[in-house]
């Protein structure tokens, strides 16, 4: 299947599988002209709610109660989808980007898919069902500012992937000091992909900039204002994940500074 009818299909499909759906074999021989999507379809149930303060995540103290605990996890299977749903919108977005930087795209999406899945079987042997508390709009609600490869890069690799090597790890410890091994390990699988998802968006980040800007000026003009720094961090900075993938200490210095005094 080429990648730009895959993409199509996640984005207007209206059945869980639909969205799941991971070819075996994939092309890019004709990758069209660039398609800006507007808002992706969803199965019925699973369609975007308004946000409101009342649903703040649990906190950590919480998480000594499974109910909580699946409320986290759904809300990260939700962040996941909409993972799923971007790399689909830059598969369309970009078809002039250098193949590589599609493949990879690709292979990165097929993995967003697999966390879906790793989350809703937890889900399940938690007696959750995805789809049975609201999912929301969020990081979609950034897609009208990917235009380019960069500004792609800069937003989800570099800002929301980048702040889940804070989050992943503090929930990690959280459910595993509860006693949920499970949801434990699930975490650290996310972290490990999450950490080559960072790696990938840098490499392309330093290919794609000009050679006039650093990378870390080439990333902060390529986020819109409402991305501060501090939306690539957790609450509490690690600064290894982000070691393994492989940004420099420079880039790394820049990012505590910035969470101190913003
Ligand atoms: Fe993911
Ligand atoms: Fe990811």
């Amino acid at each position: 299947m080429e990648l730009k009818d895959w993409a199509t299909r996640i984005l207007s499909a209206d059945t869980p599988e639909e969205k799941l759906l991971a070819p075996q074999e994939l092309t890019d021989i004709n990758p069209g002209l660039a398609k800006f999507w507007d808002i992706p379809s969803r199965p019925v149930g699973m369609e975007f709610q308004r946000h409101s303060r009342k649903e703040k995540l649990p906190s950590l103290q919480d998480h000594r109660n499974k109910d909580n605990r699946a409320v986290c996890l759904h809300r990260f299977a939700g962040h996941e989808l909409l993972a799923v749903e971007i790399m689909a919108y830059a598969l369309l977005a970009f078809p002039e980007a250098p193949k590589h930087f599609r493949k990879g795209l690709a292979n990165t999406l097929k993995e967003e898919q697999e966390h879906v899945k790793l989350y809703i079987d937890r889900l399940t042997a938690m007696g959750v069902t995805f789809g049975d508390m609201p999912l929301y709009k969020h990081f979609w609600s950034y897609v009208p500012h990917l235009k380019t490869p960069s500004q792609y890069v800069s937003v989800m690799s570099l800002t929301f992937e980048m702040a889940n090597l804070d989050f992943a790890p503090m929930y990690r410890d959280s459910f595993a000091k509860h006693g949920d091994i499970e949801s434990a390990k699930l975490m650290n699988r996310i972290l490990e992909d999450e950490i080559s998802h960072v790696s990938f968006g840098y490499q392309w980040l330093k290919k794609l900039k000009s050679e006039t800007e650093t990378d870390w000026e080439a990333w902060r003009s390529n986020v819109p204002d409402s991305l501060p720094v501090k939306r690539a961090c957790g609450f509490i900075f690690q600064e290894n994940p982000r070691k393994e993938a492989k940004l420099p200490d420079l880039w790394i210095d820049e990012m505590k500074k910035s969470k101190i005094f913003n």
